[in-house]
């Protein structure tokens, strides 16, 4: 059987390949304080050959992520019509797999990661000339470093579900694959 990783990420690359906006991104599920479902999509990155996403501590999903034994992953790459249903454990990053990966964001993501620092992200702000303002004004330290709130999660799967919609006579492929002490066990599931 083809280890599910490994399809997962050889699928993401022929996506890539193919131009699809989906290759590098994901859904991510959590649960909030008030036991409420949240979703966002967030860049899914390989890293040190485990997926990944990187976000900020001051945002309500970092919390989520830290006191939850698990999270939801969803990406759908419309490019090959094939669903990926991810259940996985989130593991913080080592500070300095996030400093050194923080160095490649781009100027104004890495200005607002230090604004995050007075203004957190997901927090309100009275209009948008305001944010500017605060954006403008963000104290940023020379040389510029990542802030302490600069965060990243390794997300390993525990349970990953592939849906293929190109399945044999128009019937859709559905199986899912779930981490056992000797590899996955694959379940063939009804689509
Ligand atoms: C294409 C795309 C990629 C995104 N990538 C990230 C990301 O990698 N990290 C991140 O924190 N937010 C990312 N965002 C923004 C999140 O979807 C979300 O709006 C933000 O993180 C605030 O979410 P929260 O209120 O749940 O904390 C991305 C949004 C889009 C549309």
């Amino acid at each position: 059987m083809t280890h599910p990783l490994v399809c997962f990420a050889e699928e993401r690359e022929r996506a890539r390949e193919r131009g699809d906006a989906w290759a590098n991104l994901c859904a991510v599920a959590t649960v909030t304080a008030a036991g409420e479902p949240a979703v966002r999509v967030l860049v899914l990155r390989e890293v040190d050959d485990r997926l990944g996403v990187f976000v900020n501590d001051t945002s309500p999903k970092a919390g989520e992520f830290a006191h939850s034994e698990t999270v939801a992953v969803l990406t759908y790459l419309p490019s090959l019509t094939v669903q990926y249903r991810l259940q996985c454990a989130p593991e913080r990053m080592p500070p300095e797999t996030v400093h050194a990966a923080w160095q490649m964001r781009p100027a104004v993501p890495k200005r607002m990661d230090w604004l995050y620092a007075v203004r957190p992200q997901s927090s309100p702000v009275a209009d948008r000339a305001a944010l500017l303002d605060a954006l403008e004004a963000a104290p940023l330290p020379e040389p510029l470093v990542a802030p302490e709130t600069a965060a990243g999660y390794f997300l390993d799967p525990v349970t990953v579900e592939r849906l293929d919609l190109a399945g044999d006579g128009g019937v859709h492929d559905r199986r899912r694959y779930r981490r056992a002490p000797r590899g996955w066990v694959e379940t063939i599931l009804v689509p």
